[in-house]
């Protein structure tokens, strides 16, 4: 049996009551920063191009190329009684994480063998004891021996959850702009961009491992309104949640890429640019654009998506392999005055240069706060001194005085921070030159300062790098 789906529909059955409300406002935004130096046409084919591969937050697809876990078997009808149809699963497919009974209402068994080939019936529940489908009334007559798959209901689940208990900050886009949103700060994360600031990965693009965003999820990020969900929310409702997150994220993912790849060629003042080189009419310029947009969705749309699509599955997946995590070189170095010391002569020193942001008394307020600093994706300066994220938030070095840890406030967590810096903000990772037991030494002065008293206190001036004009790196 080798038959391929390339995606399911997963299906309406959100009761309204528990999707977060109001119908009209449960669909997907573009994202209009993105958007807005794109041609209306392009943006309409990247809209569409959305819709095929992800549906609309009441009626998901479950894109299967994707690394997400939708919830999927595949397996064979062996009785049929009734409404009732008794199957065997084949095993090395049957993806059965978090499916219950009524989670199962509204989902589809497309037949993928005999005479009903490619039609699907809709069920009302399952049984995972007697391994029993109750189907709804259905028009299609499926017989023993037919071949099935379905799924796709630990996204339904996480659907359901997510819009309960995330969307009013995080957005039904998940681009972190929730009817809440704009009365916090710090912003709730929009996940559009895929990425995640308090990760276990290494490098710029290390992408969040399903274990880094259960600590997020589980115990929320102290210091800011992302609450802690356990133990409201049970080991399943949050693996449920995670793979939606991973969802949305890959989505906004899909449309930043494709809205980067059109922003040149299809600008939406092109027309009127190139009628004023050539002195032509922007009319017909227009007509030239929609032909060359329609041909290039005829011939290379498909292929652009599917690297798209294969680029940022390799990252996700890549980021849940064996080596992935940061793992130190070298053992915790004792918690030791002498470590601590080496640990600050660290800090303040010209290499780490951790002065330069945290400043002298690791208050947050460093000599580069007060510099104006560029906005890496459009070149441009900010209108105020500080320093901004990737969402082009103002964000301030932490305040390390008062011991609160937004990533973790395990040594561990605190050495990948440092390692690897913080993703998506200018806290950059330690240069390359400082050692794995160097890293440790730091971890412990940072969790000692605030127990130092009095406040620390600046270094000796020669080591002081904060007016070097040294900058950290955004990456
Ligand atoms: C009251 C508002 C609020 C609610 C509700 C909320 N969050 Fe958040 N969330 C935030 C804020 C604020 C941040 C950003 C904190 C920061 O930047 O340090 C955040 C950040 C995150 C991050 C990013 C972590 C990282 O490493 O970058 C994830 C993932 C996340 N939230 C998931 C969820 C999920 C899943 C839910 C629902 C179960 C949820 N949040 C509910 C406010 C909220
Ligand atoms: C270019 C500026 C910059 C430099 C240099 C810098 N940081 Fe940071 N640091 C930041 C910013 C900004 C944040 C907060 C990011 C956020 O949460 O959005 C931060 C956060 C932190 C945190 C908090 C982590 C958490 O989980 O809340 C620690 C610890 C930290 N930095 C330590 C260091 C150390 C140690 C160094 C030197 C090796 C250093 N930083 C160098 C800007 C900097």
């Amino acid at each position: 049996m080798s038959v391929r789906w390339q995606s399911l529909i997963v299906g309406l059955a959100c009761a309204l009551a528990g999707c977060g409300g109001d119908a009209s406002q449960m669909r997907f935004v573009e994202n209009s920063t993105l958007a807005k130096p794109v041609h209306r046409k392009a943006r309409a084919v990247v809209k569409t191009t959305l819709e095929e591969h992800f549906g609309t937050p009441l009626s998901s697809v479950a894109w299967l190329k994707l690394p997400v876990k939708y919830g999927r078997a595949e397996g064979k009808i062996t009785a049929i009684e009734e409404q009732t149809l008794t199957v065997e699963f084949n095993a090395e497919t049957a993806d059965l994480t978090g499916f219950d009974a009524a989670e199962f209402a509204g989902t589809e068994l497309l037949l993928i063998s005999g005479a009903n080939q490619g039609k699907s019936i809709s069920l009302t529940s399952f049984n995972g004891t007697t391994k029993t489908f109750e189907m709804s009334s259905s028009e299609i007559t499926p017989v023993v021996g037919d071949l099935f798959v379905t799924g796709g209901n630990v996204l339904r689940h996480g659907r359901k959850l997510y819009a309960r208990h995330c969307q009013h900050c995080h957005g039904v886009s998940g681009d972190g702009d929730g009817p809440t949103a704009k009365y916090l700060n710090p912003r709730p994360r929009d996940y559009r961009q895929g990425k995640f600031k308090f990760t276990s990965t290494a490098g710029p693009a290390g992408k969040a491992t399903r274990d880094d965003l259960r600590r997020i999820v589980a115990q929320g990020i102290p210091g800011t309104y992302m609450p802690a969900f356990v133990p409201m929310l049970k080991d399943g409702e949050l693996a449920a949640i995670i793979e939606y997150v991973r969802w949305l994220a890959m989505r906004g993912e899909v449309e930043w890429q494709l809205l980067g790849q059109f922003k040149d060629e299809y600008a939406s003042d092109r027309a009127k640019k190139e009628a004023k080189e050539s002195g032509g009419k922007e009319s017909e310029i227009e007509k030239q654009i929609d032909t060359q947009l329609k041909e290039f969705v005829k011939s290379g749309l498909s292929a652009l998506v599917d690297e798209v699509a294969g680029d940022l599955t390799d990252k996700w997946t890549a980021a849940e392999e064996e080596g992935a995590a940061i793992i130190p070189e070298v053992a915790r170095v004792a918690d030791s005055p002498e470590s601590r010391k080496r640990g600050k002569d660290l800090f303040y020193g010209k290499v780490a240069n951790c002065v330069n942001c945290h400043g002298l008394a690791a208050k947050g307020n460093g000599a580069q706060t007060e510099d104006v600093a560029k906005n890496l994706r459009t070149g441009e300066l900010y209108p105020t001194p500080g320093l901004f994220d990737d969402w082009d938030q103002p964000v301030k070095p932490r305040d390390l005085t008062r011991g609160i840890y937004r990533g973790g406030r395990r040594p561990i967590d605190i050495y990948r921070r440092i390692t690897q810096g913080i993703k998506g903000t200018p806290m950059p990772g330690a240069p390359k030159t400082i050692k794995s037991d160097e890293i440790w030494d730091l971890v412990n002065y940072v969790l000692s300062i605030p127990f130092e008293s009095p406040a620390p206190k600046a270094a000796p001036a020669h080591s002081i790098a904060g007016q070097s004009g040294e900058k950290g790196h955004a990456n």
